[in-house]
C-alpha cells in the first residue's frame, strides 16, 4: 500500500526535537514535579519517576511519534491509517480520538495554570508580592484567582499567543518560536541553577533530591510518578503523535525519544536544584504543595539579593515552557481541522480559540464565580484534570502499545522504528509485557479496583517473575528469529 505523503515536514534536524521537548517540558517540570517531589518525600519518589520514564515513557513517546510518522495525519487519521495497514480493527482509530480529545481538555485548564506564570511575572514587578508570609501570599494567590476579569484576562492573553504561533503554520508559527523559545528556557534555567548553587543551601536541596530513603517508597507515591511520567511527556494527548507524524523519513525514532525524554527529565532534576535549595536557604518547607513555587517561592524571592530580577526570571521561565506545552496541546486539533475539513490553519485556530475560550471560561470562573459548583465534588477545572489524567491519558497509552505491540501486522512498527534486532525486541518487550502491565495497575489503582496495596513487595516479586516467565516464552522464538535476519 502506498504511504500517506506529509503534507508538512519539520525544516531542521532539531525542529522535532525543540518542539517536542517544548511540548513535554512545562508546569509539569517546573511547577508540579517540584512539589509532588516535596510531598512525596524527596529522592525516593525521584527514582521511581526515574523508573517510570524508562519503562513506560520511553516506550510509548517511541511508539507515538512511530504511529504519527507511519500515518502521516492529526491524531485520529493517522491512527486509523496505520491501523488499516496493518490489519487491525478499524475501531483502533478511536484511540487517536481519544488523545486528540485528551488534549483539547487538558489546554483547556493548562491556559489558565499558565496564566498564573503569566500573571506573576507581572505581580513580581510591580510590588504585588511584597507580604512577608507564606499565609499573606497565599493571599495575594487567592485574591488573584477569585476576580474573575483578573484571571479572565490573564488567560485570554496565553490563549491568543498560543493560537496566533500555531495560526501561523509548522515551520513559521511552531518551528521558528521554539527555536529561540527553548534555548532561552535553558540559559535562564542554568542562570537560576547558578544562582541557587551560589546562595549557601545548595547540598540541602541535592540532598532532598537525591537521598534515598527506601522507607519513602509506597504505592501512592509510584502511582503518582507514575500518572506524572505521562503527563511530563505529554503521552497520549495528541501533542507527539501530530509532531511525530511531521518528522522526516529519515530520522531515528528511537534516538529522537530519548534526547526529548532525558532534555524533560534534566530540565525536572534542574528546576528542583534551582528552586529546594532557593526554599531551604530561606527557612521554607518544600512540602508546601501547589502553592510552592506561588507562595513559597516569591517570598523567597523578596528575602535575597536581585530577588526581582530572579523572579522575573523565574515567572518568565515558567510562562515560556507553558506556551510551547500549550501550543503542542492545540496543534493536533487545528491539523485534524485543516486536513479533514479543508479549513485554513488560520480559522481553525480561531474556531479552536473559541471552543477553548468556552471551556476554559468555566474552568476559570470555577476558582471565583461557580466556586459552589462542584458536581461530584471537584469543581470544572479539577474535573478536566482528573478525567486526562486518571481516564484518559492512561486508557490512551494502554492503547497505543496493545495496538502498535499485538494487533498491527509487525513489519509495520519494524519498518517504521528500523532499529537493530535487538534493540527492537526489547521495545516490543516493553510495549507487550512491562508497559500495558505497570499503565492497568495504575489505571485500576485509579479507579480504586485494586484491593492490595500495590507496592507489597512479594506482589511485585511474583509479578516480575511471572511476567518475566511469560514474556520468555512467548518472546524466545520471536527474538530469535529477529537475530537470525539481523
Ligand atoms: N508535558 C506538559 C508539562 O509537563 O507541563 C503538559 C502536557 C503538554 C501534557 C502536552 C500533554 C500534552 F499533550
Amino acid at each position: 500500500m502506498t504511504r500517506e505523503k506529509p503534507k508538512n515536514l519539520w525544516l531542521s534536524r532539531w525542529g522535532f526535537i525543540l518542539a517536542a521537548t517544548g511540548s513535554a517540558v512545562g508546569l509539569g517540570n517546573i511547577w508540579k514535579f517540584p512539589y509532588i517531589t516535596g510531598e512525596y518525600g524527596g529522592g525516593a519518589f525521584v527514582l521511581m519517576y526515574l523508573a517510570c520514564i524508562l519503562a513506560i515513557g520511553i516506550p510509548v513517546m517511541m511508539t507515538e511519534i512511530a504511529l504519527g510518522r507511519r500515518g502521516r495525519g492529526s491524531p485520529l487519521d493517522a491512527v486509523a491509517r496505520v491501523a488499516r495497514e496493518g490489519g487491525a480493527h478499524p475501531l483502533w482509530r478511536g484511540v487517536g480520538l481519544m488523545a486528540m480529545v485528551a488534549g483539547f481538555m487538558i489546554l483547556c485548564f493548562y491556559v489558565v495554570a499558565a496564566s498564573w506564570a503569566f500573571a506573576y511575572t507581572w505581580k513580581m514587578l510591580d510590588g504585588s508580592l511584597a507580604a512577608t508570609s507564606v499565609e499573606a501570599l497565599g493571599g495575594v494567590f487567592e485574591a488573584h484567582n477569585a476576580n474573575p476579569w483578573q484571571l479572565g484576562g490573564w488567560s485570554l492573553l496565553v490563549a491568543l499567543l498560543t493560537l496566533f504561533i500555531v495560526a501561523k503554520g509548522v515551520q513559521k508559527g511552531i518551528e521558528r518560536s521554539v527555536s529561540w523559545m527553548m534555548p532561552g528556557l535553558a540559559v535562564m534555567l542554568l542562570i537560576l541553577v547558578g544562582y541557587a548553587y551560589s546562595s549557601g543551601s545548595f547540598s540541602a536541596g541535592v540532598d532532598f533530591l537525591f537521598t534515598f530513603d527506601a522507607s519513602k517508597i509506597t504505592g501512592e507515591a509510584l502511582l503518582a510518578a507514575l500518572g506524572h511520567a505521562f503527563f511530563t511527556l505529554s503521552l497520549a494527548s495528541g501533542a507527539i503523535l501530530i509532531y511525530g507524524s511531521y518528522l522526516p523519513d529519515g530520522q531515528s525514532v528511537a534516538r529522537t525519544t530519548f534526547v526529548v525524554a532525558i532534555a524533560d527529565t534534566l530540565v525536572a532534576l534542574l528546576a528542583g536544584l534551582a528552586i529546594f535549595p532557593i526554599i531551604f536557604a530561606n527557612g521554607l518547607s518544600p512540602s508546601a504543595g501547589p502553592g510552592l513555587i506561588f507562595m513559597s517561592l516569591p517570598l523567597a524571592f523578596q528575602q535575597m539579593p536581585f530577588g526581582t530580577f530572579f523572579g522575573v526570571l523565574f515567572f518568565a521561565m515558567v510562562s515560556i515552557a507553558a506556551l510551547t506545552s500549550a501550543i503542542s496541546l492545540v496543534e493536533a486539533t487545528v491539523a485534524y481541522l485543516n486536513e479533514k475539513h479543508g479549513i485554513s490553519r488560520a480559522k481553525a485556530a480561531t474556531g479552536a480559540g473559541v471552543v477553548l475560550l468556552l471551556i476554559s471560561l468555566l474552568a476559570m470562573l470555577s476558582f471565583n464565580v461557580m466556586a459552589g459548583w462542584t458536581p461530584g465534588g471537584k469543581n470544572l477545572f479539577d474535573w478536566l484534570d482528573y478525567l486526562t489524567s486518571r481516564w484518559m491519558m492512561p486508557l490512551g497509552g494502554i492503547g497505543m502499545v496493545i495496538l502498535a505491540g499485538y494487533c498491527l501486522r509487525s513489519e509495520v512498527m519494524r519498518d517504521e522504528l528500523n532499529l537493530p534486532p535487538l534493540g527492537y525486541a526489547l521495545w516490543l518487550f516493553m510495549v507487550r509485557y512491562v508497559s500495558p502491565v505497570l499503565i492497568g495497575i495504575v489505571f485500576l489503582h485509579a479507579l480504586g479496583w485494586l484491593g492490595f496495596d500495590p507496592i507489597a513487595k512479594w506482589y511485585w516479586i511474583a509479578g516480575a517473575i511471572g511476567v518475566l516467565a511469560v514474556a520468555g516464552e512467548l518472546l524466545a522464538p520471536r527474538v530469535r528469529q529477529e537475530l537470525a535476519r539481523g
